[in-house]
């Protein structure tokens, strides 16, 4: 198999460069060889090279900034979705492209399942919402993994950020009233190569639209305190003791974009197509908390 992947040097594209390499040869392209701001940047090099499986791991990702520059917003998580997805359909290639949780309004506390209405409520959620309405609107070989609060040892998320702020603070402020799934990097990999792998094989195909997270819910101050107890107890130096993280609610910290309060997505059509229980969520932090503890040792 042939394998194109954008974002190689993103936090959940590098695990995808990876987990993909044992699928076949995989031609990883960051934004230094493609840069997605420019029209049909990247439909020319898929048609150029004409491989199997396309995997878009490259994406406008600040949902605060999102809100000040929403056209570029658009234009890469958007209309380079589109054209990306047009040169699959134009070459026989299945893409596989990942959106988000933000693509809801998070009302209620259930969990959402794909053919929920949609409903963003910040400019990053409405052009992740558009990236797959083009998406789908080109008829290529399609799938769609919408996951959630995504952490590695590497990259920007939000563990590295609150054990970063562990060595220099006393005390910090972590939101209690959003809750959600927070899904290891290097898990949805796995899954999004296992996906792939099933359709080289010509398996039954995957639904167009499917929610991969991991198990179970919490809120960021629930996952601030436990990524903070399993680093110290790996042997990470930490200023914040777990009862000075203080719980706020989304109003008082006042950020540009508005983010959903249920963040949770319905992963039963995930487990029973694939087969197999998702991560639970304590998992994945543990691995990423314990990791970076670590490196902060080394
Ligand atoms: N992070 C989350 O919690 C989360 C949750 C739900 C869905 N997702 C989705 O999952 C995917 C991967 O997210 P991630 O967390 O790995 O994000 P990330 O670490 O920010 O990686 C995104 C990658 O896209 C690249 N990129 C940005 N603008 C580009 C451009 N103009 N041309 C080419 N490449 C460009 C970035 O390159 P640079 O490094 O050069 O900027 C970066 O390598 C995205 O589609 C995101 O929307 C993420």
């Amino acid at each position: 198999m042939t394998i194109l992947l954008f974002g190689a040097e993103g936090q959940l594209g590098r695990e995808l460069a990876v987990s993909l390499a044992a699928l076949g040869p995989v031609t990883a392209l960051c934004r230094s060889h493609v840069d997605l701001r420019t029209p049909l940047a990247a439909a020319a090099v898929i048609r150029s090279s004409r491989p199997q499986f396309v995997v878009n791991a490259a994406g406008y990702t600040n949902v605060d900034a999102a809100e000040s520059e929403p056209e570029l917003a658009q234009r890469i998580n958007g209309d380079a979705v589109g054209e990306i997805a047009e040169a699959c359909s134009s070459c026989g290639s299945h893409l596989l492209h990942f959106s988000t949780d933000y693509v809801f309004a998070g009302t209620g506390t259930a969990p959402h399942r794909e053919e929920d209405p949609v409903g963003p409520l910040n400019a990053y959620g409405r052009s992740k919402l558009e990236g797959e309405r083009q998406a789908m609107n080109a008829g290529c070989q399609l799938t769609i993994l919408r996951t959630s609060w995504l952490h590695a040892p590497r990259g920007k998320n939000f563990i590295r950020t609150v054990l970063a702020l562990a060595q220099t603070r006393h005390e910090i402020s972590v939101v209690s009233d959003q809750f959600g799934a927070p899904t290891s990097a290097r898990w949805l990999a796995d899954i999004a190569s296992h996906i792939a792998r099933r359709s080289l094989a010509g398996d039954r195909p995957t639904p167009r639209v499917l929610h991969a997270t991991s198990r179970g819910s919490a809120s960021w101050h629930e996952v601030a305190q436990t990524a903070l107890a399993i680093a110290v107890e790996a042997g990470m130096p930490s200023l914040i003791a777990k009862h000075s993280i203080t719980p706020i609610t989304s109003s008082q910290l006042r950020s540009p974009a508005v983010r959903p309060l249920n963040s949770r997505l319905s992963i039963e059509t995930l487990e029973s197509t694939l087969g197999f229980e998702c991560q639970a969520w304590i998992d994945g932090v543990r691995e990423t908390a314990y990791a970076i503890a670590r490196e902060s040792l080394s």
